[in-house]
Formats: structure tokens, sequence, C-alpha cells
């Protein structure tokens, strides 16, 4: 069995090759966005926000540990990832998963021309879960084929998940992002504090309402080649009268992929595209007009042939924040990046990090809690989290009434 062998299944359309990779409403892999229905990810940030709750007392964290403590995880990270490889393994870890890792195919039989393909299957007889990040494209979306194919004959299915493929997916990115979204509109997380500060924006801010829809989300910087740009694009289509604007230089390889650009031109998003954070709109800075702001970092990684050259000429500061542009955005407005940022361009300068808007440490950290609350879906574990919460936080009420 080798990639080629996947050609077919991989050009067919996006939902039928979606069908195949969850049953009974529920995923058996995560490979790209468009699995997530805007239901799933409700009921993730739910229960990620559960989870979290859990955690914060020994007593909760014993009890989540003893969740998936018969599971082992193996993390195949052969691409560099500092993240989204720690925040599994943290998951894993609060779910009571035992962890392995293979980062540098040079110590795994891969120097033997073993084939990714193989060590894939080779991996699957020892665990019950591969995370994986490839620089190889679709690589993912292959195990995913493969592992279907094994369950037929072995009756045993190992839910892979893509934890970045090439320049292409990063569902779980994704999905953190939207629950940072979705908890930030929310306004607090305290049931009172939360109505009076909604309240008080309200008063400046007439029609802004809560949860992610009827937003505009503005992205910034490389938009061609950040898998995170795209996963998260995908995911916000399934909210209700968004807006979004494109920040990007005017180069091909860096601006919004026309593929994507046609698909949500087709699915009726309406869609800017900008030169400059300092961009108008008749006259109005763009920068007062949104309400979420995503920043990416330039991935130079990628440049190809005279790329190099080109993107070195170009001028980022008109990509870059600086605290007279986060001055201009409304109070509320997160600013949000996938990390890492580039501390040489500095597209978010160390001195915005004070900014109540800046959201980016919180989004990585709500990256472990989200990805907690998939793996609990996976391993269809979701009525026994629901069990725990309700026992721990039923008994805290009931002693707390007794008081
Ligand atoms: C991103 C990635 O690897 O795609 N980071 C991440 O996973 N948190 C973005 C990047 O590398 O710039």
């Amino acid at each position: 069995m080798d990639l080629s062998d996947f050609d077919r299944r991989l050009s067919r359309p996006v939902r039928m090759r979606a069908n195949e990779f969850q049953r009974d409403g529920r995923l058996k892999h995560v490979l790209f966005s468009a699995q997530f229905s805007r239901e799933l990810l409700e009921r993730l940030c739910r229960m990620a926000d559960m989870i979290r709750e859990l955690a914060k007392s020994k007593q909760g964290s014993d009890q989540l540990r003893s969740l998936l403590s018969h599971k082992r995880a193996m993390l195949y990270f052969t691409q560099p990832s500092t993240r989204t490889f720690l925040s599994f393994m943290a998951a894993c870890q609060i779910l009571g998963l035992t962890c392995n890792e293979v980062r540098d195919p040079s110590t795994s039989s891969e120097v033997k021309r073993e084939s990714p393909i193989d060590s894939i299957r080779m991996f699957s007889s020892y665990f019950d879960l591969i995370i994986m990040r490839s620089k190889i494209p679709n690589f993912a979306e292959c195990c995913g084929y493969l592992m279907n194919d094994l369950e037929r004959q072995e009756r045993r299915s190992v839910p892979i998940i893509n934890g970045g493929a090439g320049t292409d997916q990063h569902p779980t990115q994704a999905l953190l992002d939207v629950y940072t979204i979705q908890r930030t509109f929310q306004f607090d997380h305290d049931e009172q504090d939360r109505r009076s500060r909604f309240m008080e924006l309200r008063k400046c801010y007439t029609d802004l309402t809560l949860g992610p829809d009827q937003k505009t989300y503005a992205f910034c910087g490389d938009l061609g080649r950040g898998r995170t740009v795209r996963s998260l694009v995908e995911l916000l289509t399934l909210f209700d009268d968004i807006k979004l604007f494109f920040i990007a230089p005017e180069h091909d390889t860096l601006q919004l992929d026309p593929n994507l650009r046609r698909q949500l031109i087709d699915s009726g998003i309406e869609i800017q595209e900008f030169d400059s954070l300092d961009a108008t709109i008749n006259g109005k800075p763009v920068l007062e007009q949104i309400d979420c702001l995503y920043m990416t970092r330039i991935q130079r990684e990628h440049n190809k042939g005279s790329e190099s050259d080109e993107i070195d000429k170009i001028d980022l500061s008109h990509f870059r924040l600086s605290p007279e542009r986060v001055a201009r955005m409304k109070s509320y407005a997160p600013i949000l990046h996938p990390f890492p940022r580039d501390s040489v361009v500095g597209e978010i300068p160390t001195v915005i990090d004070e900014d109540p808007r800046a959201m980016y440490f919180r989004q990585a950290r709500n990256g472990m809690w989200a990805r907690a609350a998939l793996l609990v879906h996976l391993f269809d574990n979701v009525d026994d989290l629901h069990f725990m919460y309700n026992r721990e936080f039923r008994e805290l009420e009931i002693s707390q009434h007794l008081r």
C-alpha cells in the first residue's frame, strides 16, 4: 500500500470524504475542518468548559484522569511543532492516556526505507490513537483511509488526528480558535459579570450580540500558506451573518487561495480584501470595523524558487500591529495568533501582550481543553464526562447549601 493508492478517494467531493470519517453522529478520525458541524462545535466547546472546571480541583482532576487511563496514544510529529504537540500531550495527560512520541524520523525505521504509511500501520498495532503532523500533504487523510480499511479486516478502530498537514489543514487549531472566539464573545464567564460587561459594551456598540454570529473577522499576514487560516475560515462559515476581511501583501503566494475565495463567494459569505492594516472602507479604517483580528506570520519555510527574494522586498510594516493600530480597534475585539510569532518581523510586538485584547496566550491554553474535549468525543466518553461533572458540581452545590 502506498500513498498513490489513495488518490482516487482523495479526489472526491469533501462531503463524501467527510462521511467516511464519522460513525453514528460521532467523528472517527479528525482530518479536516469540513468534518465539524456547528452543533458539534458547540458540544465540544461545552465539554471543554466542563473539563477545565473539573480540572480545577484535585478530585476533579483525578476523575478526569480515570476516563481514558486504559488507552495509549502515539504522537507522530515529524514536522516541527511545539504548541500542538505539547497541548495534545497535556490533553492526553489530563484524561490519563499514556503518551509515546516519534518526532524525528531519523530515529525510526524510516531510515531503513520504511514508508511512513507502514510506520503508521505498525503504530496502530500498539496504540489506541495516533496524533500526527506531517509535511506530506493529505498524509493524515490517507492514514484515515488506511485505518478504515484495516478496521474491516481486524475489527479494531484507531482514530487518526491531523495536527497539521502540509499548507492545507489544521482542524484542531481551528477548533481551539473557535473555542477562544466563543468564550471571548460570551464577554466574561461569570454569569453576573457577563451580563454587566455585555450591557456596558452595548451602550457603546449598540448592535453587539453574544456569540460568534454577526461578527466581522479579519485575517492578516500569510493567508495563502497559513493552514490555520484556511481551517478556521471554513469553520467560521458555519456561523450566521459573518463578514470576512483578508489583509495580505500583494503577492500570489501570500494572498487568499483562489479556490477558498471562490468557495466563500459561492456560499454567499461577504468577503473583502485589503493590502494594509491601515486600509479604509469609505474613509473608515478597517481596524475600527472588525470584531476579531487573526494575525499570522509569514511562513518563509515554504518559499519556493524566486519567492524568497520577492517576499524579502515586501514592506511588512503594513501587516504588523502597533499600540496605535490596536488603539483603533473595538475595545472588546480579540487579537488571535496561532503562534509561533516571528520575533524578527514582529507581526505582534510584545508591547501588545499586556493589552486586554491580546488573546493569543489564552488561545494556546484553550487548545489543551478543546483537544481534551475532542478526545472524550472520539472515545465516546461524553456521558461519563457529563456524569462526572454533574456529580462534582451537584455535590458542591449541596455542600454549599448545607453550610
Ligand atoms: C501553526 C502551524 O504550524 O500551522 N502553528 C500552530 O500549529 N499553532 C502556524 C505556524 O506555524 O505559523
